[in-house]
Protein backbone atom coordinates (compact mmCIF):
# COMPACT_ATOMS: atom_id res chain seq x y z
CA UNK A 1 0.00 0.00 0.00
CA UNK A 2 1.41 3.47 -0.71
CA UNK A 3 1.33 6.32 1.99
CA UNK A 4 1.81 10.32 2.18
CA UNK A 5 4.54 12.10 3.88
CA UNK A 6 5.97 15.78 4.12
CA UNK A 7 9.06 15.67 2.78
CA UNK A 8 11.72 18.53 3.41
CA UNK A 9 12.62 19.23 0.02
CA UNK A 10 14.65 22.30 0.97
CA UNK A 11 15.76 24.50 3.71
CA UNK A 12 17.76 28.05 3.38
CA UNK A 13 18.94 30.40 6.16
CA UNK A 14 19.26 34.20 6.86
CA UNK A 15 21.06 36.20 8.88
CA UNK A 16 21.04 40.26 8.95
CA UNK A 17 24.38 41.69 8.22
CA UNK A 18 25.46 43.32 11.34
CA UNK A 19 27.35 41.24 14.02
CA UNK A 20 27.29 42.30 17.75
CA UNK A 21 29.83 40.59 19.39
CA UNK A 22 29.61 40.26 23.89
CA UNK A 23 32.69 42.37 23.70
CA UNK A 24 30.70 45.38 22.04
CA UNK A 25 27.76 44.49 24.56
CA UNK A 26 29.94 45.03 27.44
CA UNK A 27 30.87 48.46 26.27
CA UNK A 28 27.13 49.55 26.96
CA UNK A 29 26.60 46.90 29.97
CA UNK A 30 27.66 45.64 32.69
CA UNK A 31 28.32 42.56 31.29
CA UNK A 32 31.51 40.44 29.70
CA UNK A 33 32.29 37.96 27.11
CA UNK A 34 33.13 35.48 29.60
CA UNK A 35 30.22 35.29 32.08
CA UNK A 36 27.75 35.63 28.44
CA UNK A 37 29.73 31.94 26.93
CA UNK A 38 30.48 30.46 30.11
CA UNK A 39 26.58 30.86 30.86
CA UNK A 40 25.25 30.19 27.85
CA UNK A 41 27.54 29.97 25.42
CA UNK A 42 26.55 32.51 22.75
CA UNK A 43 29.49 34.89 21.81
CA UNK A 44 27.70 36.84 19.38
CA UNK A 45 24.18 37.26 17.73
CA UNK A 46 23.11 39.14 14.44
CA UNK A 47 20.81 42.42 14.78
CA UNK A 48 18.80 43.61 11.96
CA UNK A 49 19.70 46.75 10.08
CA UNK A 50 16.80 49.32 11.01
CA UNK A 51 14.50 49.30 8.63
CA UNK A 52 14.91 45.65 7.92
CA UNK A 53 11.42 43.66 9.12
CA UNK A 54 10.79 40.46 10.18
CA UNK A 55 9.19 39.89 6.46
CA UNK A 56 12.34 40.64 4.94
CA UNK A 57 14.32 38.46 6.73
CA UNK A 58 12.04 35.52 6.37
CA UNK A 59 11.50 36.62 2.63
CA UNK A 60 15.40 36.25 2.08
CA UNK A 61 15.19 32.83 4.01
CA UNK A 62 12.34 31.26 1.83
CA UNK A 63 13.82 32.18 -1.32
CA UNK A 64 16.97 30.20 -0.43
CA UNK A 65 14.93 27.09 0.51
CA UNK A 66 13.14 27.70 -2.36
CA UNK A 67 16.46 28.00 -4.44
CA UNK A 68 17.56 24.83 -2.28
CA UNK A 69 14.53 22.88 -3.61
CA UNK A 70 14.77 23.65 -6.80
CA UNK A 71 11.92 25.65 -7.08
CA UNK A 72 9.76 28.46 -7.67
CA UNK A 73 7.10 30.41 -5.16
CA UNK A 74 4.82 29.25 -8.22
CA UNK A 75 5.19 26.10 -6.68
CA UNK A 76 3.67 26.86 -3.66
CA UNK A 77 0.24 26.90 -2.35
CA UNK A 78 0.67 27.94 1.75
CA UNK A 79 3.07 29.99 3.51
CA UNK A 80 3.66 29.25 7.19
CA UNK A 81 5.59 31.74 9.42
CA UNK A 82 5.97 31.21 12.88
CA UNK A 83 7.11 34.50 14.60
CA UNK A 84 6.74 36.69 17.86
CA UNK A 85 7.94 39.90 16.36
CA UNK A 86 5.50 40.48 13.52
CA UNK A 87 5.76 43.30 11.25
CA UNK A 88 2.38 44.81 12.44
CA UNK A 89 -0.21 43.44 14.54
CA UNK A 90 -2.24 42.87 11.75
CA UNK A 91 -1.98 41.44 9.79
CA UNK A 92 -0.07 38.51 9.03
CA UNK A 93 3.69 38.66 8.69
CA UNK A 94 2.97 35.72 6.53
CA UNK A 95 0.56 37.76 3.83
CA UNK A 96 3.91 40.53 3.70
CA UNK A 97 6.18 37.44 2.74
CA UNK A 98 3.62 35.95 -0.01
CA UNK A 99 3.42 39.89 -1.44
CA UNK A 100 6.99 40.30 -1.40
CA UNK A 101 7.40 36.52 -3.21
CA UNK A 102 5.40 37.67 -5.87
CA UNK A 103 2.75 34.95 -5.11
CA UNK A 104 -0.81 35.21 -5.58
CA UNK A 105 -2.70 32.59 -5.17
CA UNK A 106 -2.67 29.44 -1.75
CA UNK A 107 -2.78 30.57 1.89
CA UNK A 108 -0.55 32.51 4.24
CA UNK A 109 -0.75 32.86 8.20
CA UNK A 110 0.86 33.36 11.39
CA UNK A 111 1.56 30.88 14.19
CA UNK A 112 2.67 31.78 17.75
CA UNK A 113 4.33 29.10 19.55
CA UNK A 114 7.55 31.85 20.30
CA UNK A 115 10.35 29.28 20.50
CA UNK A 116 8.55 25.88 19.69
CA UNK A 117 7.14 28.10 16.32
CA UNK A 118 8.58 26.32 13.75
CA UNK A 119 8.58 22.89 15.41
CA UNK A 120 4.57 23.80 15.93
CA UNK A 121 4.33 25.26 11.96
CA UNK A 122 5.97 21.99 10.84
CA UNK A 123 3.57 20.05 12.44
CA UNK A 124 0.82 22.32 11.29
CA UNK A 125 1.86 22.83 7.88
CA UNK A 126 2.23 18.66 7.61
CA UNK A 127 -1.51 17.69 8.67
CA UNK A 128 -2.77 20.17 6.10
CA UNK A 129 -0.48 19.03 3.70
CA UNK A 130 -1.62 15.64 4.77
CA UNK A 131 -5.56 16.31 4.84
CA UNK A 132 -5.34 17.66 1.36
CA UNK A 133 -5.00 21.73 1.79
CA UNK A 134 -1.94 22.59 0.23
CA UNK A 135 0.64 20.17 -2.10
CA UNK A 136 3.79 22.26 -0.85
CA UNK A 137 4.09 24.71 2.13
CA UNK A 138 6.92 26.90 3.24
CA UNK A 139 7.44 26.95 6.57
CA UNK A 140 9.44 29.58 8.08
CA UNK A 141 10.45 31.05 11.76
CA UNK A 142 11.67 34.59 11.40
CA UNK A 143 12.22 36.94 14.37
CA UNK A 144 13.62 40.57 14.89
CA UNK A 145 14.01 39.79 18.74
CA UNK A 146 16.52 43.04 18.78
CA UNK A 147 13.29 44.81 18.61
CA UNK A 148 11.36 43.73 21.95
CA UNK A 149 14.50 43.72 23.99
CA UNK A 150 15.13 45.87 26.98
CA UNK A 151 18.84 46.44 25.86
CA UNK A 152 19.51 47.93 29.97
CA UNK A 153 18.40 44.07 30.85
CA UNK A 154 21.62 42.64 31.00
CA UNK A 155 19.60 39.57 32.15
CA UNK A 156 17.63 39.02 28.75
CA UNK A 157 18.81 41.03 26.37
CA UNK A 158 22.89 39.33 25.83
CA UNK A 159 21.03 36.43 25.12
CA UNK A 160 18.70 37.11 21.49
CA UNK A 161 19.16 37.71 18.20
CA UNK A 162 17.32 38.18 15.03
CA UNK A 163 17.19 35.93 11.69
CA UNK A 164 14.94 33.72 9.97
CA UNK A 165 15.48 30.28 8.66
CA UNK A 166 12.86 28.46 6.28
CA UNK A 167 12.12 24.88 4.89
CA UNK A 168 9.41 23.68 1.77
CA UNK A 169 7.68 20.96 2.66
CA UNK A 170 6.09 18.70 0.07
CA UNK A 171 3.46 16.02 -0.17
CA UNK A 172 4.69 13.05 -1.79
CA UNK A 173 3.69 9.28 -2.07
CA UNK A 174 5.40 6.55 -1.20
CA UNK A 175 5.16 3.23 -2.95
CA UNK A 176 5.41 -0.13 -1.44
CA UNK A 177 8.51 -1.25 -0.57
CA UNK A 178 10.62 2.20 -1.68
CA UNK A 179 12.39 3.80 1.11
CA UNK A 180 10.81 5.42 3.87
CA UNK A 181 11.20 9.60 3.86
CA UNK A 182 9.99 12.46 4.98
CA UNK A 183 8.20 13.82 8.54
CA UNK A 184 7.41 10.13 10.74
CA UNK A 185 6.04 11.77 13.69
CA UNK A 186 5.46 15.44 15.75
CA UNK A 187 4.28 15.50 19.24
CA UNK A 188 3.21 19.21 20.54
CA UNK A 189 2.79 20.39 24.11
CA UNK A 190 1.95 23.33 26.12
CA UNK A 191 1.27 24.07 29.55
CA UNK A 192 0.09 27.67 30.10
CA UNK A 193 0.13 27.87 33.51
CA UNK A 194 3.90 28.84 33.56
CA UNK A 195 3.44 32.04 30.95
CA UNK A 196 4.77 33.98 33.30
CA UNK A 197 8.46 32.70 33.21
CA UNK A 198 8.70 34.26 29.98
CA UNK A 199 6.87 37.02 28.20
CA UNK A 200 6.91 40.56 26.92
CA UNK A 201 5.04 43.20 28.75
CA UNK A 202 3.11 44.35 26.37
CA UNK A 203 0.27 43.20 23.71
CA UNK A 204 -2.70 45.41 21.88
CA UNK A 205 -5.15 44.30 24.15
CA UNK A 206 -3.16 45.08 27.56
CA UNK A 207 -1.55 47.74 27.01
CA UNK A 208 -1.39 48.73 23.46
CA UNK A 209 2.34 48.64 23.12
CA UNK A 210 4.80 46.59 21.65
CA UNK A 211 6.79 45.61 25.03
CA UNK A 212 9.55 43.78 26.19
CA UNK A 213 11.08 40.25 26.87
CA UNK A 214 10.78 39.65 31.02
CA UNK A 215 12.35 36.38 31.88
CA UNK A 216 12.54 33.87 35.07
CA UNK A 217 15.93 32.76 33.58
CA UNK A 218 16.57 29.86 36.52
CA UNK A 219 12.84 28.92 36.16
CA UNK A 220 12.99 28.54 32.36
CA UNK A 221 16.63 26.86 32.76
CA UNK A 222 14.66 24.46 35.13
CA UNK A 223 12.02 23.51 33.44
CA UNK A 224 13.65 23.25 29.86
CA UNK A 225 15.65 19.94 29.91
CA UNK A 226 12.68 17.81 31.40
CA UNK A 227 9.97 19.15 28.66
CA UNK A 228 12.75 18.31 26.03
CA UNK A 229 14.11 15.26 27.05
CA UNK A 230 9.67 13.92 27.42
CA UNK A 231 8.90 15.32 24.15
CA UNK A 232 11.97 13.64 22.73
CA UNK A 233 11.07 10.30 24.45
CA UNK A 234 7.20 10.94 23.47
CA UNK A 235 7.95 11.25 19.39
CA UNK A 236 10.46 8.61 19.07
CA UNK A 237 7.93 6.02 20.53
CA UNK A 238 5.37 6.70 18.06
CA UNK A 239 7.34 5.68 15.39
CA UNK A 240 9.41 2.77 17.27
CA UNK A 241 12.95 4.45 17.00
CA UNK A 242 15.27 4.95 19.72
CA UNK A 243 18.28 7.54 20.65
CA UNK A 244 20.60 5.44 19.61
CA UNK A 245 19.03 5.06 15.62
CA UNK A 246 19.73 8.97 15.65
CA UNK A 247 21.45 10.27 12.81
CA UNK A 248 21.17 14.55 14.41
CA UNK A 249 19.69 15.78 16.78
CA UNK A 250 18.59 19.73 15.63
CA UNK A 251 17.74 21.47 19.31
CA UNK A 252 16.52 25.04 19.97
CA UNK A 253 19.34 27.14 20.32
CA UNK A 254 18.99 29.36 23.53
CA UNK A 255 21.73 27.88 25.08
CA UNK A 256 24.53 25.78 25.10
CA UNK A 257 24.10 24.49 28.62
CA UNK A 258 20.72 23.26 27.88
CA UNK A 259 21.59 21.86 25.00
CA UNK A 260 24.29 19.76 26.57
CA UNK A 261 22.13 19.00 29.37
CA UNK A 262 19.28 17.46 26.96
CA UNK A 263 21.73 15.73 25.02
CA UNK A 264 23.37 14.33 28.26
CA UNK A 265 19.97 12.99 29.93
CA UNK A 266 18.95 12.01 26.36
CA UNK A 267 22.30 9.87 25.33
CA UNK A 268 22.90 11.66 22.79
CA UNK A 269 26.62 11.79 21.57
CA UNK A 270 27.44 15.77 21.04
CA UNK A 271 29.05 15.09 17.66
CA UNK A 272 25.45 14.52 16.30
CA UNK A 273 24.29 17.84 17.67
CA UNK A 274 23.70 20.76 15.44
CA UNK A 275 25.09 23.49 17.36
CA UNK A 276 25.06 27.17 16.12
CA UNK A 277 23.73 29.01 19.32
CA UNK A 278 27.54 30.59 19.81
CA UNK A 279 26.96 32.58 15.92
CA UNK A 280 23.29 33.24 16.17
CA UNK A 281 22.07 33.37 19.79
CA UNK A 282 18.26 32.71 20.68
CA UNK A 283 16.79 33.79 17.50
CA UNK A 284 13.37 32.27 18.42
CA UNK A 285 11.22 30.67 16.25
CA UNK A 286 14.72 31.09 13.15
CA UNK A 287 16.58 28.77 15.72
CA UNK A 288 15.74 25.65 14.59
CA UNK A 289 15.33 26.08 10.81
CA UNK A 290 18.84 28.20 10.96
CA UNK A 291 20.42 25.28 12.58
CA UNK A 292 18.63 22.76 10.04
CA UNK A 293 19.70 24.84 7.45
CA UNK A 294 23.12 25.10 8.70
CA UNK A 295 23.69 21.54 8.72
CA UNK A 296 22.39 20.22 5.67
CA UNK A 297 24.23 23.75 3.88
CA UNK A 298 27.49 22.12 5.14
CA UNK A 299 26.65 18.21 4.31
CA UNK A 300 26.86 17.12 8.16
CA UNK A 301 22.97 16.44 7.57
CA UNK A 302 22.46 13.91 4.34
CA UNK A 303 19.54 12.42 2.72
CA UNK A 304 18.42 9.34 4.65
CA UNK A 305 19.81 10.47 8.01
CA UNK A 306 17.22 10.22 10.87
CA UNK A 307 16.85 13.94 12.06
CA UNK A 308 14.95 15.20 15.24
CA UNK A 309 13.86 18.48 15.57
CA UNK A 310 13.09 19.94 18.99
CA UNK A 311 12.04 23.36 20.62
CA UNK A 312 11.54 24.54 23.71
CA UNK A 313 10.19 28.17 24.85
CA UNK A 314 7.27 30.64 26.21
CA UNK A 315 4.12 29.39 27.13
CA UNK A 316 5.85 27.68 28.01
CA UNK A 317 5.26 25.42 24.43
CA UNK A 318 7.42 22.52 23.72
CA UNK A 319 7.45 20.06 20.80
CA UNK A 320 9.75 17.52 18.95
CA UNK A 321 9.73 16.27 15.21
CA UNK A 322 11.31 13.28 13.44
CA UNK A 323 12.05 13.37 10.31
CA UNK A 324 13.18 10.67 7.58
CA UNK A 325 15.87 13.25 5.41
O1 LIG B 1 13.81 29.77 25.03
C1 LIG B 1 14.20 29.86 26.37
C2 LIG B 1 15.18 30.98 26.52
N1 LIG B 1 15.68 31.15 27.82
C3 LIG B 1 16.78 30.54 28.31
O2 LIG B 1 17.38 29.67 27.72
C4 LIG B 1 17.25 30.99 29.68
C5 LIG B 1 17.46 29.90 30.65
N2 LIG B 1 18.14 30.46 31.80
C6 LIG B 1 19.49 30.59 31.86
O3 LIG B 1 20.22 30.14 31.00
C7 LIG B 1 20.09 31.27 33.05
O4 LIG B 1 19.09 31.40 34.06
C8 LIG B 1 20.67 32.66 32.70
C9 LIG B 1 21.90 32.48 31.83
C10 LIG B 1 19.65 33.51 31.98
C11 LIG B 1 21.11 33.35 33.98
O5 LIG B 1 22.02 32.52 34.68
P1 LIG B 1 21.81 32.27 36.23
O6 LIG B 1 22.92 31.41 36.66
O7 LIG B 1 20.41 31.74 36.42
O8 LIG B 1 21.99 33.72 36.80
P2 LIG B 1 21.07 34.56 37.75
O9 LIG B 1 19.90 35.12 37.00
O10 LIG B 1 20.81 33.84 39.03
O11 LIG B 1 22.08 35.73 38.07
C12 LIG B 1 23.34 35.47 38.70
C13 LIG B 1 24.12 36.76 38.69
C14 LIG B 1 23.29 37.93 39.18
O12 LIG B 1 24.14 38.79 39.90
P3 LIG B 1 24.14 38.79 41.51
O13 LIG B 1 22.73 39.14 41.90
O14 LIG B 1 24.53 37.40 41.91
O15 LIG B 1 25.16 39.82 41.84
C15 LIG B 1 22.88 38.61 37.92
O16 LIG B 1 22.64 39.99 38.10
O17 LIG B 1 24.51 37.06 37.35
C16 LIG B 1 24.11 38.40 37.06
N3 LIG B 1 23.88 38.54 35.64
C17 LIG B 1 24.84 38.91 34.78
N4 LIG B 1 26.12 39.21 34.96
C18 LIG B 1 26.84 39.56 33.87
C19 LIG B 1 22.72 38.34 34.95
N5 LIG B 1 22.93 38.60 33.66
C20 LIG B 1 24.23 38.94 33.51
C21 LIG B 1 25.03 39.31 32.43
N6 LIG B 1 26.32 39.60 32.64
N7 LIG B 1 24.55 39.37 31.16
Amino acid sequence: MSETRSIFRGVGGYLPARIVTNDELSKSLDTSDEWIVQRVGIRQRHIAAEGEVTSDLATAAARRALANAGLTIDDIDLIVVATTTPDKTYPATAAFVQNKLGMRHGAAFDLQAVCSGFVYATATADSMLKNGLARRALVIGAETNSRILDWTDRSTCVLFGDGAGAAVLELVTLERGEAERGILASSLRADGQHWDKLYVDGGPSSSQTVGHVRMEGKEVFKHAVGKITDVVETVLAKTGYTVADLDWFVPHQANRRIIDGAGAKLGIPPEKVIVTVDRHANTSAASVPLALATGVEDGRIKRGDLVLLEAMGAGFTWGATLVRW
